[in-house]
């Protein structure tokens, strides 16, 4: 590749206080969807609807990891990774996801937290995930503005939970990814579609983010406090003025949409409709979405070809599949292009309201296969994991404030509407009879962060 640095990878080139780490999330590795008072999420009714899930997959056994947190914990430890972030399952700590508090459910977390501890391992927690409670969205879930006041609630009751225990936290997961695919699209949990969905949930998440926030900074003064943000390098179809400004429409709702009012920018204007935004405002509301961040998880797997598009609506803008572009792929069809997450330290670095970036998910899937019963050789997952991170070394020495990174994942586990068939693991796992391998890639990262 042409772009690819050239400098050897080491990892003391990237400073001493850089964090190593691996990321997961509660609904894709727990399995044990009703134990112990837990109430059902959108993803566990989502995911009983005929036809939501590839395979007709289901997460209630999922990775078993409710049940054996420790069999995983003690793989981060022997893999040599300091830093684990996980999620906390809201409808386990409010089965209702308000009112009354399940105990067993904070136990729980309790328990996972002391291990990782116990172990010398940092906890590192996302509160929420994408697995709303369903008794939330009963009542219109991130489309109701009510959702402000009960995903503050969850957020005191987890802080004054875990906050002397857990120094890293993160607000939200991916905000862009849960409300366009969930309340635009359709295609994940709850299923929700188009803009009357959309622009609410979208206006009451950035509410939520900020009050969560300031929950967490209230409860937890010393917190380090941060917010993951999925994004993609994007880049037009042709250098054309229509096809450039397609670009700059996709570019602002896939990169820009959360993390501009946040950083009290307000929302991008590129799409006319988010223009409509405004109708869902209440007074105050421009004080109260925005929050000084100690740190922002960047998320990056690819990059996307943007090609102006009369026939779609609102964004008049599409996609060019990669599938289509003769590059290569990762089992979940998205092209492997390691410059993007360059691309993507640079654009958030210039924004001044940014302290630190970290690189809170990266990783790849691709079909794996189990030799001797013991062995999975993935070289294309080192390949992917190594230039990557020379990327992310490119932009640490060119002064961009990055300073940390995490695979995504640990295991292979419940990859959403994919079901199970994208294997993103560190680790194999059969999910007959839940057998654990180390992947080559898992060694790999091992023996490089050692
Ligand atoms: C983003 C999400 O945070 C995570 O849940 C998902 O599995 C990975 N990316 C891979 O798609």
């Amino acid at each position: 590749m042409s772009d690819t640095p050239n400098t050897q990878l080491n990892k003391q080139l990237f400073g001493d206080d850089f964090a190593w780490g691996v990321s997961t999330a509660a609904l894709q590795i727990e399995g044990s969807c009703d134990a112990d008072g837990k109430g059902p999420s959108i993803w566990d009714t989502f995911s009983a609807r005929k036809g939501k899930i590839m395979n007709g997959d289901s997460p209630s056994v999922a990775c078993d990891y409710y049940q054996n947190y420790k069999r995983d914990i003690d793989l981060v430890k022997e893999l040599n990774i300091p830093n684990y972030r996980f999620s906390i399952a809201w409808s386990r700590i409010l089965p209702k996801g308000e009112g009354e508090v399940n105990q067993a459910g904070i136990d729980h977390y309790h328990k996972v937290i002391d291990y990782c501890l116990e172990l010398g391992i940092e906890p590192w927690i996302t509160i929420y995930h994408w697995d709303l409670p369903q008794a939330l969205e009963d009542k219109g879930g991130w489309t109701n503005r009510d959702i402000v006041g009960w995903f503050t609630r969850y957020v005191e009751i987890c802080a004054q939970a875990f906050g002397t225990k857990v120094k890293h936290w993160m607000v939200m997961n991916e905000p862009a990814v849960f409300t366009g695919a969930g309340y635009f699209l359709g295609i994940h949990a709850p299923g929700r579609m188009g803009l009357r969905n959309f622009l609410p949930a979208v206006h009451h998440v950035v509410l939520s983010i900020v009050a969560g926030a300031k929950t967490l900074r209230k409860i937890v003064p010393n917190a380090q406090i941060g917010n993951t943000f999925s994004c993609s390098h994007i880049e037009p179809y042709k250098q054309t003025p229509k096809h450039i400004a397609a670009a700059a429409r996709a570019d602002a709702l896939i990169n820009r949409l959360f993390i501009e009012p946040i950083l009290g920018l307000s929302y991008p204007t590129e799409v006319a409709a988010i223009g409509k935004m405004k109708k869902y405002y209440k007074p105050g509301d421009e004080d109260n979405m925005s929050f000084n961040f100690d740190f922002i998880g960047l998320q990056n797997y690819t990059r996307e070809i943007v090609k102006y598009s009369f026939f779609t609506p609102y964004i008049g803008a599409t996609l060019v599949k990669a599938e289509n572009r003769k590059v290569e792929l990762t089992d979940m069809k998205w092209e492997v292009y390691p410059p993007a997450i360059y691309e993507m330290i640079k654009k958030y670095n210039a924004y001044s309201g940014i302290k630190k970036i970290i690189i809170t998910e990266n990783g790849a899937a691709f079909p794996d296969v189990v030799t001797n019963g013991d062995t999975v050789d993935d070289p294309k997952r080192i390949q992917y994991l190594q230039t990557h991170l020379q990327q992310v070394l490119k932009a640490k020495q060119e002064g961009y404030k990055v300073s940390g990174y995490f695979v995504w994942t640990l295991t292979d586990n419940f990859e959403w509407a994919e079901g199970y068939h994208p294997r993103f693991g560190l680790v194999h796992v059969n999910f007959k009879t839940q057998q654990r391998i180390i992947k080559n890639s898992g060694r790999w990262y091992a023996n490089f962060i050692k």
